[in-house]
């Protein structure tokens, strides 16, 4: 989508449609005045009548008749206006965007909401990011005429006095961004049969081609030569290769080396541990996190952070098959440590952690790991937030509150060393299943035992990876690119 600037008046906009956030509130913003006296104080009686609502799920059209220069005023729901901070920005765009190009609108100027607390370019980032999110939808093997149809171009209008260096600023970060989470969510929505561990790789090596990165990509071999046993180990029960993807970005500048490692498990069927059918389609999304260091590193090529950011991908299926890990193998993983596989279902910490392995040879000064790895996230925070949890307070605090700036949400979980000691195995060094509860903090406490010594924070993204229901903030169905925001700033932010 096209992203211009614009700064005339509400009254001076058009042709076209032109979209302003309402607030639920109980008296029409004043913004909307000098377009009510051009309709003879139609938008006050509607608003007085209780037809005009600001709630986030309405959007009324008011056609204008020739009063104004845009022919469609579009009033977009905002909900509360004590409420709105930089996440249900994002949302209300997003929303807006959906319904605009449901409704056949094709380009807009949109008013952009102030947020109380934010800078303006935070908002110009934000709504730019929702909008593009709103305007995708993954329908590349529907057929027929009744395709929805496209929006393309958005005209933001600044907020009173508004400064354009800042609004440059703000759309520059979010197209980026915006194009990184689409990369990612395009990877995520993919069927598994098509979306394979090499499909991955070959993916990563063009988005790194294009954009100057640099790229290397293993095989089983070369995994095999660095003792990727844990990893291998996962890999065993499929017919498809599995590859390790590697993603540079040099700048050349001064700076820290940054290192995001994703899950790239392309299907997961839980392996031996065979997981019920119901929702198992759904494990096509077990790559999210790999995908989101992908649509990461696209976004920061754009926006060259000093120093240097290395992208880990492990990319394997989990099937059960003849050849297939089973309950009681031991694994040796590269570090060294052995391995009890005790469920082949608990297979990301098994692939994450070759992963976080080979990433020491980078000496980074930071690691984030994002994987969809548990059940039990979903449980503590249902789709609204990732966990977060790590080896090194400052550093988690640092991305969660990064994220948080972005409007992604961000939770801590405590990592204490008694759940490091519930992972510890009978018969081997680990095992990758206990029986103690916590299931997302364990999950995180094996993680950590092949993280020490370096700074590092884990992203549970199993809750918010994909939505299957519309509604709320779950706007966009599929995909949703969760973690990119939140790794691009913190990236952007970190200063060693
Ligand atoms: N990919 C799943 C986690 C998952 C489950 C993500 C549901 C999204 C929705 C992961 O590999 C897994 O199966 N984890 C197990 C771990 C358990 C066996 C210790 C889980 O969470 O049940
Ligand atoms: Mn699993
Ligand atoms: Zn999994």
């Amino acid at each position: 989508m096209k992203f211009s600037i614009r700064t005339n008046k509400l009254e001076e906009t058009g042709p076209g449609t032109l979209v302003v956030g309402l607030p639920d509130d109980k008296s029409l913003p004043a913004a909307l005045a000098p377009l009510d006296a051009r309709l003879d104080g139609l938008l006050a009686r509607l608003h007085g009548d209780g037809t005009l609502r600001g709630k986030t799920e309405t959007q009324e059209v008011v056609h204008t008749l020739g009063r104004l220069p845009c022919s469609r005023l579009v009033l977009s729901g905002l909900g509360a206006e004590n409420e709105l901070d930089l996440k249900r920005l994002t949302d209300w765009a997003a929303r807006t965007a959906k319904r605009l190009r449901k409704s056949g609108v094709s380009e807009a100027a949109v008013r952009l909401p102030s947020v109380p607390g934010a800078s303006l370019e935070q908002i110009a980032r934000a709504a730019v990011e929702g909008f593009e999110l709103g305007s995708r939808e993954f329908v590349k093997y529907k057929s027929g005429n009744d395709l929805p149809r496209e929006l393309n171009a958005i005209e933001l209008i600044a907020i009173d006095g508004a400064e354009k260096t800042a609004l440059d600023a703000g759309v520059a970060t979010g197209e980026a961004v915006a194009m990184g989470m689409t990369f990612a969510r395009e990877l995520g929505n993919e069927p598994a049969n098509v979306a394979t561990p090499t499909y991955l790789a070959d993916r990563a090596q063009e988005m790194a081609k294009a954009s100057g990165l640099d790229c290397t990509i293993l095989g089983p071999d070369e995994m095999a030569a660095l003792g990727m046993g844990s990893l291998l180990g996962v890999a065993r029960g499929s017919e498809e290769p599995a590859r390790f993807i590697v993603v540079e970005l040099s700048t050349g500048r001064p700076g820290p080396t940054q290192a995001l490692v994703g899950k790239g498990l392309t299907f997961d069927s839980g392996g031996i541990s065979i997981k019920p059918a119901a929702r198992m389609q759904e494990m096509k999304f077990d790559m999210c996190g790999g995908a989101a260091v992908l649509g990461s590193l696209f976004a920061l090529s754009k926006l060259r952070p000093n120093g240097k950011v290395v992208g880990l991908v492990p990319a394997t299926e989990n099937l059960p098959s003849g050849r297939a890990v089973k309950p009681g193998d031991i694994l040796r993983s590269m570090s060294g440590l052995t391995i009890e596989v005790v469920n082949t279902d608990a297979e990301g910490r098994l692939i994450l952690a070759d992963a976080l392995t080979y990433a020491r040879r980078y000496k980074p000064d930071s690691v984030i790991d994002i994987a969809t790895l548990t059940g039990a996230i979903v449980i503590a925070l249902g789709a609204h937030a990732m966990g977060a949890m790590g080896n090194d307070e400052a550093f988690v605090e640092h991305v969660r509150a990064a994220g948080m700036r972005t409007g992604e949400r961000v939770w801590p979980l405590p990592l204490w060393r008694e759940y490091v000691e519930n992972m510890r195995g009978d018969t081997a060094d680990l095992t990758n299943s206990s029986n103690a509860g916590g299931k997302a903090i364990t999950a995180a406490a094996f993680l950590s035992r092949f993280a020490e010594g370096m700074r590092w924070t884990h992203l549970d993204i199993a809750g918010t990876a994909w939505s299957d229901a519309e509604g709320g903030d779950r706007v966009v169905q599929g995909a949703t690119g969760s973690g990119v925001r939140t790794m691009v700033e913190s990236v952007l932010s970190f200063k060693g």
